[in-house]
């Protein structure tokens, strides 16, 4: 290449580098594309099938989640709880089946990254909060349209974000502990502020895989609280195994055994379900 042709190509660069019309992807404020929740259903699993080498892991599993739902999920090990959230999150794809979020967004032709940006959150057993930054950063990190580091750190909130900030601080019952480093937060509050880092995303689904492993009694009053607060403006759908739990937060109830729906209803329905009895409390 001659030096006329490096100079030109170096012209054409900052033109386009200049350009009015373009923004770096980076700077781009996530928004959700319009989700169509017009038959009140905002999550569609439908014949879903999954094998790991000839094991039906999944086996036309059929789930209908509705908006603003609390939904509970249980089910014996190895019932396939985990790899349905896996397959609702892109993780892991199906063999066959539908997934889609509303009636117009199909989540199998979308990778990982895209179906989070569509506004599904999963909080996964181990809390992930960043430890050596306080509370409030870990959550002004993850908001939703400043999540880069340079957005975050050149960009000043305003003030409809720092209200967010604040109200999901107190949501989550953190709000005197927003200078603490999050490393010295207990492990109850590390999955709240783990939550609370996903609602700063504004998901309209939230998918929370055990959330009271380990926690205390008081803990897990206060987060069968904060889940309950905040169906109505999400649909939050819960794996867990503590039945105390399940029975304090789900007014529904779906018993997955053997990659397929079982049963579904209130705590009591299904634990006076026979088959139920049978596979999953042993009686
Ligand atoms: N990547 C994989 N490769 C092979 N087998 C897998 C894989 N993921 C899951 N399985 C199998 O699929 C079945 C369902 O597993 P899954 O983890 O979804 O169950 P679960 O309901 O979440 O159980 P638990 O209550 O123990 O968490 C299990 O038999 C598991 O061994
Ligand atoms: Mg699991």
């Amino acid at each position: 290449m001659s030096a006329l042709d490096n100079m030109n190509t170096l012209k054409e660069n900052v033109r386009s580098f200049t350009r009015r019309d373009q923004v770096f992807p980076f700077l781009i404020p996530q928004t959700h594309p319009l989700i169509d929740t017009s038959h009140n259903i905002l999550l569609y699993a439908e014949g879903v099938n999954k094998s790991f080498d000839g094991f039906k892991a999944i086996n036309d599993l059929n789930l209908y989640i509705r908006e603003g739902e609390l939904r509970c999920i249980i089910g014996p090990n190895g019932a396939g709880k985990t790899t349905m959230m896996d397959i609702i999150t892109g993780k892991t794809k199906p063999d066959s089946g539908k997934v889609w979020l509303g009636s117009n967004i199909n989540l199998l032709e979308m990778n990982e990254a895209e179906i989070a940006n569509a506004g599904i959150g999963r909080k996964f057993q181990k809390p992930t909060v960043i430890e050596c930054i306080s509370v409030w950063q870990n959550l002004e990190l993850s908001m939703a349209g400043v999540r880069s580091v340079w957005g975050t750190y050149r960009a000043k909130m305003s003030s409809q974000q720092r209200d967010k900030l604040e109200s999901v601080l107190e949501l989550i019952h953190l709000k005197d502990n927003a200078k603490l480093l999050a490393g010295n937060l207990s492990h109850g509050q590390k999955q709240w502020l783990e939550i609370g880092m996903l609602l700063m995303q504004n998901p309209k689904l939230l998918l929370v895989d055990e959330p009271v492993a380990g926690m205390t009694h008081q803990e897990m009053d206060r987060t069968s609280e904060l889940l309950n607060s905040l169906a109505g403006n999400h649909s939050v759908v819960v794996v867990e195994h503590d039945m105390d739990f399940v029975r304090s937060i789900a007014s529904h109830v779906t018993v997955l055994h053997q990659g397929h729906v079982l049963a579904e209803g209130t705590m009591d329905q299904v634990q006076a379900h026979p088959e139920v009895k049978q596979v999953y409390l042993g009686e």
